[in-house]
């Protein structure tokens, strides 16, 4: 079984902010500070760090080659990613003193996959084979429909929740993961048990991973639910706690581990992230979440 993650890239230029700015306001930020980051290249480094052999597609700009190093560096394979005219995907990110963040997107190359690309990509992979995807890349129905031709089995991180999800099959997804916010997007109700329940009746034959933030995690499928509180940190940067969820969750999921278990491994993970600045930066290794409290 391999592992694709065809998502997205970006250059998060992380600005700290004692409050985020406001409409018609100006405010001096306090430091400024680059990471790699992009939901994509985020999770793609946790399930490296987490000891999963995983192929990040997607598409850079000419200005992309600090994503192709830092893959190499942490045993992402990078032979899928392609490179195209112009810029590479970034992130504006403002960090208040309370550790919340707010994110502004330009797509860049992320949002530059073809067709051709695609198939060319889902032709490494076959029945099985596993497909993590979040929703920073154009395309998105095309490959889900593409990639559940092949049989391949999809996690579906459909973060930032948009419109243009609606036009994705989701039916075809096997994994979702989610937070509170893109969870009451796709049931249309709000309490996280009712999420839930709405998800399961609505995709009966998929597992849902439901993160609440501070309140913790919940796990559901046809046959099983648990729950999982958060590891209490000081937080100091809380981008790529979620894509660390993800990445360790599916890491985890994939090697047959008891979801008890998976699920306290991914909120370890997170809960690490969290307590660190940036987002590739922030993502611990296996061997420091299993010696973590
Ligand atoms: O999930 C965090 C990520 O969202 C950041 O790294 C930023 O690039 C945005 O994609």
């Amino acid at each position: 079984m391999k592992v694709l993650n065809l998502g997205s890239m970006n250059l998060d230029l992380v600005y700290t902010v004692d409050h985020i700015v406001q409409p018609g306001e100006t405010e001096s930020s306090v430091s400024m500070s680059t990471f790699l980051g992009g939901k994509g290249m985020n999770q793609s480094v946790a399930l490296a760090k987490a000891g999963v052999e995983v192929w990040q597609g997607g598409m850079i700009g000419e200005d992309g080659q600090p994503f192709l190093d830092a893959c190499g560096e942490f045993g992402v394979h990078v032979d899928l990613i392609a490179t195209v005219e112009g810029k590479s995907g970034h992130a504006l990110i403002q960090i208040d003193k309370n550790a919340q963040n707010c994110i502004l997107l330009y797509g860049g190359a992320n949002q530059k996959l073809t067709e051709t690309y695609v198939d060319e990509v889902l032709g490494h992979f076959e029945k099985g084979d596993v497909l993590l995807l979040q929703n920073e890349v154009n395309l998105l129905p095309y490959i889900v429909d593409k990639a559940f031709e092949r049989g391949m089995f999809i996690a579906l991180n459909p973060s930032p929740f948009d419109q243009k999800l609606k036009a994705v099959d989701m039916k075809k997804v096997s994994l979702f993961l989610l937070n509170e916010v893109e969870g009451a997007q796709v049931a249309g109700v709000t309490d996280p048990q009712a999420i839930i329940d709405k998800m399961r009746e609505m995709f009966p034959h998929a597992g849902i991973v439901l993160t609440l933030g501070k309140d913790g995690a919940i796990y559901a499928d046809a046959t099983q639910q648990h729950f999982q509180p958060v590891f209490p940190v000081k937080a100091v940067d809380t981008t790529a706690a979620g894509d660390t969820f993800t990445g360790y969750f599916l890491a985890g999921y994939t090697e047959g581990m008891p979801i008890p278990e998976v699920l306290r491994m991914s909120a370890k993970a997170s809960s690490i992230a969290v307590s660190r600045a940036g987002a590739v930066p922030s993502i611990p290794w296996r061997k420091e979440v299993l010696a973590a409290e």
